[in-house]
């Protein structure tokens, strides 16, 4: 802990008041809750529910690692979906691939300012930039590591960052991806977060998304959620868990039929946070996800910490909201208005962190894992090659590592028409300013009573590198880098919470 003097708080006040950047809390995690600590230190966090959409304009197409765009490059594009992603009510998105060498400040910023989280995959279907699912020793190699530490880079210090997915189905079938693919993704997780314990200043959420196989779910998760020989310390485990499930359609299904009372009591003595990383069947259209309502919030809110509706754009396979025109104008879908009124009808509990339980250690037990599935539960994960050590120990000494900006908040030129077919014209996003951790910024002018009081508050300059499992008390740790007016300087996390 460092104390600052009341002038440099002080100046420090002065140039955020100059800038219009408002970081917002880093999530954390404790248990099986995520956590979203108090603006104010000495304040207690709340849990924190994922109320979000997946999110990937341009489907799997939208991505290619020779161009100089991916869907966090448009800054026009980013407020009119920050503006959409407001007004339906969601406050987290899950982006499947992004080109790492691209600037995404703005539109991070832009993300950040309207409260809204991002959980990143640091993979894409192009070459040297995926796990091979049935052979993944022949993908496991420094060439893809490289690929993914350079999205660590480009994203850690965005405080909106949730965390990453360190693979998303990559075991998807019942022969040899189930087979083979299991340790390769533990290594994985092992590798990132040692290189984000170097290289971040704070511990990152590291987990996997899971495909909808029935069979395989009560035994993967398992897999993932342990720590092998019951080391408190083992990187190689998931932070947090992600289900994909389509089983519950609009108009048809309800609790039981649907399999939520089995995804229920196979989660619920989770020790990590457990949410849905995909849901949305869309055999019956428009849908109206009663399993927003019915499910997820209602039934399902002891277990489960939200999810995430597959997805924001029209694609191919028809699971759109809204339909982005290639001129960039939206057209919101009877599907968005509903599920706007679902996410006005949930009823979110507030949960106070003491009341979140303790976490649990989960000791790795192959014998238990056999019983749910045959053949899974190889816990003797590849070694780490040389190149990747060497990246760790050392950092990539990346070139583009992103960083909150200052962005014209004016709203999108893209046009934008509701379901019914009239022009939205006033698309602007509002900024709450108590989500944020600077939240004084937004007051006017300083009064003697602040100022006098700020001059006792502390820096916690304390770089983080403990477990996201247990949980750091107080005020989010890590340090966030802000250009405010171009002025560069470290604000500590603990000079935002004066009193
Ligand atoms: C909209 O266009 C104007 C004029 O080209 C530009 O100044 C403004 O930044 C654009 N808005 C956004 C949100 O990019
Ligand atoms: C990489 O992305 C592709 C396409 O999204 C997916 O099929 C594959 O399972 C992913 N691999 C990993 C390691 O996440
Ligand atoms: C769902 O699981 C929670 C524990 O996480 C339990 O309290 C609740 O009773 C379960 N609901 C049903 C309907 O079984
Ligand atoms: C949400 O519901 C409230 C009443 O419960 C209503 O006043 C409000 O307009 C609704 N908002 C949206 C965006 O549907
Ligand atoms: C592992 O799981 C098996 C089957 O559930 C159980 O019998 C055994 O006691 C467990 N081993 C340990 C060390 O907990
Ligand atoms: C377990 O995984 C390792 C790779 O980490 C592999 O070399 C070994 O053959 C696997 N063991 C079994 C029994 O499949
Ligand atoms: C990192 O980059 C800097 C500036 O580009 C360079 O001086 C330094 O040698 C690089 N370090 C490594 C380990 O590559």
């Amino acid at each position: 802990m460092v104390s600052l003097s009341k002038s440099v708080l002080s100046s420090i006040y002065v140039s955020l008041l100059a800038s219009s950047v408002n970081a917002l809390i880093p999530i954390e995690i404790v248990g099986k809750r995520f956590i979203k600590p108090a603006p104010k230190e000495g304040d207690e966090g709340e849990v924190f529910f994922i109320k979000g959409v997946d999110y990937m304009p341009g489907g799997a197409s939208g991505y290619s690692s020779n161009s100089k765009s991916d869907v966090l490059s448009d800054a026009d594009a980013c407020m009119r979906d920050a503006y959409l992603l407001q007004k339906l009510g969601a406050n987290t998105i899950r982006i499947y691939s992004i080109n790492p060498d691209v600037n995404h400040d703005e539109c991070m910023s832009i993300f950040n300012s309207a409260g809204i989280y991002v959980i990143l995959d640091v993979n894409s279907s192009d070459s040297g930039e995926y796990l091979d699912r049935e052979n993944p020793s022949s993908t496991y190699n420094g060439q893809y590591l490289e690929n993914v530490f350079k999205r660590i880079e480009a994203f850690k210090n965005f405080p909106n960052l949730l965390g990453f997915f360190a693979g998303n189905e990559v075991i998807n079938d019942q022969g040899n991806s189930v087979k083979n693919a299991p340790p390769y993704v533990r290594a994985v997780q092992r590798d990132m977060k040692q290189y984000i314990a170097k290289h971040a200043d704070r511990a990152i959420p590291v987990g996997y998304s899971a495909a909808e196989i029935d069979d395989l779910r009560a035994a993967t998760y398992e897999y993932f959620q342990c720590n092998i020989d019951g080391d408190e310390k083992d990187e190689s485990k998931s932070d947090f868990y992600g289900v994909n499930s389509y089983s519950w359609c609009s108009g048809s299904s309800d609790w039981g039929s649907s399999g939520y009372s089995k995804v229920n009591s196979t989660f619920q003595d989770s020790s990590i946070p457990v949410f849905f990383s995909e849901y949305g069947c869309n055999k019956i259209t428009p849908r109206t996800f009663d399993e927003v309502s019915e499910g997820v919030y209602s039934g399902l809110i002891d277990t489960l910490s939200g999810g995430l509706i597959y997805e924001f754009s029209e694609e191919a396979n028809h699971y759109g909201l809204v339909d982005l025109g290639t001129d960039g104008s939206a057209t919101l879908q009877d599907d968005f208005d509903n599920l706007q009124s679902q996410y006005n009808k949930t009823d979110i509990p507030d949960i106070s962190e003491s009341d979140v339980e303790d976490p649990t250690l989960s000791t790795c037990n192959s014998t238990k894992i056999q019983s749910l599935y045959k053949g899974f539960g190889n816990f003797t994960l590849p070694d780490q090659p040389d190149e990747v050590s060497d990246m760790i120990d050392n950092g990539l000494n990346s070139t583009n590592v992103g960083k909150l900006v200052e962005f014209d908040n004016s709203p999108s030129n893209y046009t934008i028409t509701d379901a019914d077919g009239n022009e939205i014209t006033d698309a602007s996003i509002s900024i709450n300013p108590t989500a944020t951790i600077n939240e004084q910024q937004t007051t006017a002018v300083p009064t003697e009573a602040s100022t006098t009081k700020s001059a006792s508050a502390t820096a916690n300059a304390a770089s983080s590198s403990s477990s996201s499992h247990s949980s750091s008390k107080g005020a989010a740790a890590g340090n966030f880098e802000i250009n405010a007016g171009g002025l560069m300087f470290m604000m500590g996390v603990g000079i935002a919470a004066l009193l």
